[in-house]
């Protein structure tokens, strides 16, 4: 019986490349759709605009500057122990337009050198392959994933960089969150999963599934292209996992909270079992949904099963069928009702340790295949002191109990956890808002969302308290 995490857990820290590299027109790199996205705030919308325009602040052209300091933040997080590191590749730094036959060798290379780096402290990378970013010219010329030649290029980017990194990088993911964009009423999600804003189509929801079967079978085929081309490698799918509890007993909350998860368990269903569910297939003859498949296509998801389960939790939210369409939504969750047991972030995500050992069980028990933390964190405003210290002892309070559920999940229930990486082990810019000011690291950077600051980077007092976590392997928390 393990009283302990397992010897080999992945502890680490997790990051994506455009909200963190900058460096957005160098080494040959091409816009990506996420260059063209501008910053918000909490509550103010980042904008999606035509073409860099004037007058519109995109933070993520220079981010906190990883593409220039990564030996730096490397060297940082060795001394926090790290066993692993999540980041992304950005596609369009590989293929600037996405649709070349040759790859952008000064791309590839800076890859190379990347990894190379971790792996000289015994750092592991692990890498998403799409995460929410995408060279924009396949936007602007072929619409993005509504389009199957997407498969096409998506897998020549894939293919080049597995056979490229297959002895320096084992673990992989295929797309980041893509349950997201199943939040087709909101712009970001589509535009950042698949290029496609949803609300501009004439039929948003058919849309937004025949964009899902693009992608589902382009992770599939991923799947078996990379067990081709080294059997080593460990591939996964990524979701965002938002448990979606009844607000009550009354039999409708519970039914509502079942079909709303529904809209998770899609995708780790064709992920993992490798064939649509019956309730999709219903639903889609119910609205008359006609979603264009290939012949070849029903083989290839069964044979493109994913090896893992990558997951980000944050938060729960709890589900009254009556509130459902009467605009009560929290962070963007339809139906949702503030939760009286738990509390909140200042950007409303409301904090549930234990949803955190609830979904994994609940993962575990469905597909019985590893899981794998890939993102969990709490998104605050840091403020260094007057000793100029930042005492995030709010962050430590997040983490901590969110790993002791966590290790409950391994220990006591038996589910089986390849590792654990915070969300934004660097302070890095805000996917849903654009800012630097929404912070997760234990690495401070520097930076503000007025533009301001030096990149300068500062241990915060968490940095201290998870390196002992990983140095004792989670049993000093
Ligand atoms: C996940 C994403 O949605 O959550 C990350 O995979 C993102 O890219 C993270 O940054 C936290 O969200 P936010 O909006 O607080 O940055």
């Amino acid at each position: 019986m393990k009283k302990q995490l397992p010897d080999d857990f992945l502890w680490g820290g997790a990051v994506a490349a455009h909200q963190v590299e900058g460096g957005w027109d160098q080494g040959g790199k091409g816009p990506s759709i996420v260059d063209v996205l501008s910053s918000g705030a909490h509550g103010v919308d980042r904008t999606i605009t035509d073409g860099i325009q004037p007058g519109y602040h995109y933070a993520n052209h220079d981010a906190v500057d990883f593409y220039h300091r990564y030996k730096e933040d490397i060297a940082l997080f060795a001394e926090m122990g790290f066993k692993c590191f999540r980041t992304s590749i950005a596609w369009s730094r590989i293929f600037p337009n996405g649709d070349e036959h040759e790859p952008n060798e000064a791309g590839l290379q800076f890859y190379d050198e990347l990894f190379d780096e971790l792996l000289q402290y015994g750092i592991e990378p692990v890498i998403t392959l799409s995460h929410f970013e995408m060279p924009w010219h396949l936007v602007k010329e072929y619409g993005g994933w509504k389009n199957r030649k997407l498969v096409d290029f998506f897998l020549r980017f894939s293919e080049v960089v597995l056979k490229r990194y297959q002895h320096k990088v084992k673990y992989w993911m295929t797309f980041n969150e893509i349950n997201n964009q199943r939040n087709w009423k909101t712009p970001l999600f589509g535009y950042c999963c698949s290029g496609v804003i949803f609300t501009q189509e004439p039929n948003p929801e058919e849309c937004m599934y025949q964009v899902l079967h693009h992608q589902f079978v382009a992770s599939a085929q991923v799947v078996k292209l990379g067990h081709a081309i080294n059997p080593e490698l460990q591939i996964g799918c990524m979701i965002a996992m938002v448990p979606l509890y009844p607000f009550s007993c009354n039999p409708d909350d519970v039914m509502y909270a079942q079909e709303a998860m529904r809209e998770r368990f899609l995708f780790g269903d064709v992920h993992m079992r490798g064939y649509y569910p019956s309730y999709i297939l219903h639903e889609w003859e119910r609205k008359g949904y006609n979603i264009q498949m290939q012949p070849e296509d029903t083989a290839l998801l069964r044979e493109g099963c994913a090896d893992y389960i990558g997951l980000s939790y944050y938060m729960s939210n709890a589900l009254q069928a009556d509130a459902m369409g009467a605009g009560t939504a929290l962070a963007g969750f339809e139906g949702s009702v503030p939760n009286p047991y738990v509390q909140a972030s200042d950007w409303g995500w409301q904090i549930d340790p234990v949803g955190l050992r609830y979904t994994l069980n609940v993962l575990y028990e469905r597909y019985q295949k590893p899981l794998f933390i890939v993102e969990n964190g709490f998104g605050a405003v840091d403020k260094p002191a007057a000793d100029g210290q930042i005492h995030d002892d709010y962050r430590i309070a997040y983490l901590r109990s969110h790993i002791e559920q966590m290790k409950k999940a391994v220990i006591d229930d038996g589910v089986e956890l390849m590792g654990y990486t915070p969300w934004g082990c660097i302070d890095c810019v805000s996917f849903t808002t654009g800012q630097y000011s929404k912070r997760y690291g234990f690495i401070y950077v520097d930076k503000h969302d007025d533009g301001s600051g030096t990149f300068a980077r500062a241990k915060k007092q968490s940095f201290d308290w998870y390196r002992r976590v990983i140095a004792s392997n989670g049993e000093s928390l």
